[in-house]
């Protein structure tokens, strides 16, 4: 079915900013249409139909600045039917729109109606004379750090198709703080966006529908637990190339795979120096030979070529030493040292970054408790599942507006899952391992070890934390700006569409709460 394709022979497309449609005295708007286009993926195959935002994949790159507002008017102009084979078979979501989309700002403090929550989705309006298109405007007030946020779909059980078909992009937030540090900029700044997506010889998108639950003649077929791509695309091209000067470059990098986790890694003694994560800069850099690198993750690295000009350097996926000869997703992406230095390197990697005030220090007005379980369906199939609950059950996280929480995220499945919360940048304290054949028998948790620190690189602003299979994972979070409906989910997107996501409600008293 597929083709092996030549690694390292298209070049690194270069993202950049999306030209606002104006400014006014509110903010800058912008106007962004997803449709279906065409786009070559690799110089050895057919232009591949995806589905992106203004037609593009990643979709255009939104760059904000701190305190000054965005508003995106977000059309939908995809056709009527959906790229990829669609299996629903929970919630009744069988009956719905096939074609639902709603968009998520992933790490923006906004308000819940601009949120993007799952069930606000809206259609093309398609009609017998053809598509009306409709459009919701979302407002993103950028009132928090510098960071690399993304935005993606987020409809209700199509979240994983209408993704992996191109729904996703990224938003770059800059403020003043970053800027004074010199850091590497303009042309040394480098976004890179890793998924992974399988195709056919034709080019077209490879997306498995269920075959088992076909042949078994299930009533609805489920949806996948879990899907990963055989070819890694990193900013819209298979296995690209980039030529870099020999000097230091900061890499903002976003991990918007459905299922895929990675564990970058360079091939060559340079080590990667991590300045920021989700949520912006941390502390101090993180000098580090491996990244483990979740689904929606960011990463903010420094890597210094200058003692490598004229070297080849891989940007791996390290896949362990069990890894199969055939797997090609342990390569990435080519950094070829070959250009000349332009200029004397005068950017900077200050060893201060920025200062993080502990959410310790804050008054803690409760822990929760949240399972992360593996269940089945009526029919025996997987089902994953947040404290035994469904999406539809009543909401049953409700922390009042301004109050800090600690939410301990209980791994009682043997895999790990990447938690995300909406609205909030959090901080991580600790990983504490417990016996999982214990708790299968007898459901009690027996700690085999103490609280873990989190690692060095998970010390800063956070929205998005793996959850290793076994563990406790303890977040603190403040509840703020904003009251109202937000979510939170495991950001394995085949997961998430497939009940592993919560509703959650920022309540306020005094006020009546916005649903979205
Ligand atoms: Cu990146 Cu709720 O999502
Ligand atoms: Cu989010
Ligand atoms: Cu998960």
């Amino acid at each position: 079915m597929r083709r092996k394709l030549e690694k390292f022979v298209d070049p690194l497309p270069n993202l950049q900013p999306l030209k606002p449609d104006k400014k006014t005295g509110d903010g800058v708007h912008y106007e962004i249409t997803m449709k279906q286009f065409k786009r070559k993926l690799h110089r050895d195959l057919p232009a591949t139909t995806l589905w992106g935002y203004n037609g593009q994949f990643p979709g255009p790159m939104i760059e904000a600045n701190r305190d000054e507002p965005v508003h995106v008017a977000w059309l939908n102009q995809l056709p009527n039917k959906h790229l990829l084979p669609v299996d629903v078979s929970i919630h009744g979501l069988e009956q719905l729109p096939i074609v639902r989309t709603v968009v998520h700002l992933h790490g923006i403090e906004t308000k819940a109606d601009s949120d993007g929550h799952p069930e606000a989705w809206y259609t093309n309006n398609f009609q017998e004379t053809g598509p009306v298109f409709s459009r919701e405007t979302f407002t993103y007030p950028n009132h928090q750090r510098g960071s690399l946020l993304w935005y993606h779909d987020h409809a209700m059980g199509i979240t994983r198709l209408n993704v992996y078909a191109g729904l996703a992009g990224m938003y770059i937030l800059r403020d003043e703080h970053e800027k004074s540090l010199n850091l590497p900029a303009g042309d040394y700044e480098i976004p890179l966006m890793i998924t992974d997506r399988s195709l056919n010889a034709d080019g077209s998108l490879f997306y498995p529908s269920q075959p088992d639950d076909a042949a078994k003649k299930l009533p609805n077929p489920s949806i996948l637990p879990a899907y990963n791509g055989d070819t890694i695309i990193v900013n819209g091209k298979a296995w690209p190339f980039l030529e870099v000067e020999p000097r230091k470059y900061r890499f903002r990098i976003l991990n918007a795979s459905n299922t895929r986790s990675y564990q970058l890694q360079l091939d060559s003694n340079i080590n990667f120096q991590q300045i920021g994560s989700d949520g912006g800069l941390l502390r101090h850099p993180v000098e580090i030979e491996k990244i483990g690198f979740q689904p929606a993750e960011r990463i903010d690295v420094i890597i210094d070529f200058s003692k490598a000009a004229g070297q080849s350097i891989l940007l791996k996926n390290d896949l362990g030493p069990d890894a199969d000869p055939n797997d090609d997703t342990g390569d990435i992406m080519q950094i070829r040292v070959t250009k000349s230095l332009k200029n004397k390197d005068r950017s900077h990697l200050p060893q201060t970054l920025s200062v993080i005030p502990s959410l310790k220090q804050n008054d803690i007005s409760g822990i929760r408790y949240l399972k992360l379980v593996g269940s089945a369906d009526e029919f025996d199939r997987p089902l994953l599942l947040l404290n035994n609950k469904h999406w539809h059950d009543p909401i049953t996280e409700n922390p009042q507006l301004g109050t800090t929480e600690i939410w301990a995220f209980t791994n009682t499945t043997n895999f790990s899952h990447p938690i995300h919360i909406h609205l909030v940048q959090f901080q991580v304290l600790e990983h504490q391992p417990f016996d999982l054949e214990q708790y299968n028998q007898d459901g009690k948790i027996i700690f085999t070890g103490p609280p873990e620190a989190p690692a060095a690189n998970h010390r800063g602003w956070k929205d998005t934390i793996e959850v290793p299979a076994a563990t406790i994972t303890r977040v603190i979070a403040k509840f703020a700006p904003y009251s109202g409906e937000f979510v939170w989910h495991c950001h394995i997107l085949e997961h998430e569409d497939y009940d592993m996501m919560r509703p959650y409600m920022v309540a306020d008293d005094d006020k009546n709460n916005t649903k979205f």
